[in-house]
């Protein structure tokens, strides 16, 4: 590990212990975040996107968990350290701007009262000047009224404005991690585009790293340095942004590239790859992505490809580009 490396994920399974058998719904995943560096994970529904992240926030709730592999935050493993640890680390160090943030704001507390409690752990504030930077905070986010929402509690406002107080929580406690599970897919367009803009700020002017999960290749090319692309909960393809949208090399990327409609109009979902994700209880044998594989051979169906470099920094896990393969 270099000293600028912020998070290591080595060899990561996160597996489902359910009535129905063991669900490996992260499988062997590895990859490094750079200080200040912004990486995209990419990949349609249930590919293992979220499960990562909260494996990394140590937040996989019964009946799943990191059954190996691990996890090194600026090179400590957080796997293994305490549940008092890890607390301090998430929220203060580490944040996550969740998915879905009905569940990860306090109903009993006002909005306010979170974001300033917030700010004066992780920024030594009194409490009028954390009264103001929270409130300066949600009108950075796009919040109308930003004073009169500062005293509401969370369950008067709406999802979207939910998610924008997540959002002003994450930023103001300045983490040296951000991990952001689709932030913006329920706010408007312009929202959207205020929010990435901020999180983009933050992490030049203060060299935050940012994990961005996301379906938009759109904002992929604007904002991210490296894409992870994930399949049945394994990395299929992982490079830099510039080479992924330039030379994509497994046939999955190239399905997702192909479905993006074009730049002005990016705001769709993925979906013209036919088939679906296989779900963790039923993965095919051979390679995971063969049912749906334009270039499937026979040797696809029997035996499982591992992640190889292809080029420097350019990582593909597709028969067609072992050695000596025909590349596409
Ligand atoms: N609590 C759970 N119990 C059993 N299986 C689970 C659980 N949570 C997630 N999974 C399974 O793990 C797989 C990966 O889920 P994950 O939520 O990480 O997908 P995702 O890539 O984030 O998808 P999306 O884009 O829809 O958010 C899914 O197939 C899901 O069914
Ligand atoms: S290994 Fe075979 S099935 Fe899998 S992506 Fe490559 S060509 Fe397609
Ligand atoms: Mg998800």
């Amino acid at each position: 590990m270099t000293t600028d490396t912020i998070l290591e994920v080595k060899d990561l399974k996160t597996y489902f212990y359910t009535e129905n058998g063991v669900i490996p719904s992260v499988d062997g995943v590895t990859f490094d975040i750079k200080k200040g560096e912004t990486i995209a994970i990419v990949g349609e529904s249930g590919s293992g996107k979220s499960v990562t992240s909260l494996s990394i926030m140590g937040l996989v709730g019964s009946p799943g968990k990191v059954a190996g592999g691990e996890i090194l935050f600026e090179g400590k493993d957080i796997t293994k350290i305490s549940k008092r640890e890890m607390r301090k680390l998430r929220g203060n160090e580490i944040a996550m701007i969740f998915q879905e943030p009905l569940t990860s704001l306090n109903p009993l507390f006002t909005v306010g009262n979170q974001i300033s409690e917030s700010i004066r752990l992780h920024q030594k504030a009194s409490k009028e000047e954390a009264k103001k930077i929270a409130i300066e905070m949600l009108k950075k986010v796009g919040i109308p009224r930003a004073e009169k929402i500062y005293s509401s509690h969370p369950h008067l406002l709406s999802g979207g404005m939910r998610q924008r107080v997540m959002i002003a929580m994450a930023l103001s406690c300045n983490p040296k991690l951000l991990i952001a599970d689709e932030p913006t897919t329920a706010l408007d367009v312009t929202i959207q585009a205020q929010i990435l803009e901020l999180m983009r700020n933050l992490s030049r002017e203060n060299d935050t790293s940012i994990m961005l999960i996301t379906h938009d290749l759109g904002v992929v090319a604007e904002m991210v340095d490296k894409v992870i692309v994930m399949y049945a909960g394994q990395v299929v393809e992982h490079t830099d942004v510039y080479t992924l949208f330039k030379d994509p090399k497994h046939p999955y990327t190239k399905g997702l590239l192909d479905s993006t409609p074009k730049i002005h109009e990016l705001k769709e979902e993925l979906q013209s790859i036919e088939g679906t994700v296989p779900p963790p209880g039923s993965i095919p044998v051979g390679c995971r992505f063969n049912t749906r594989c334009p270039y499937a051979t026979e040797k696809c169906f029997s035996e499982t490809p591992e992640l190889t470099e292809v080029s420097p920094n350019h990582q593909v896990r597709c028969w067609l580009h072992e050695e000596g393969e025909v590349a596409i």
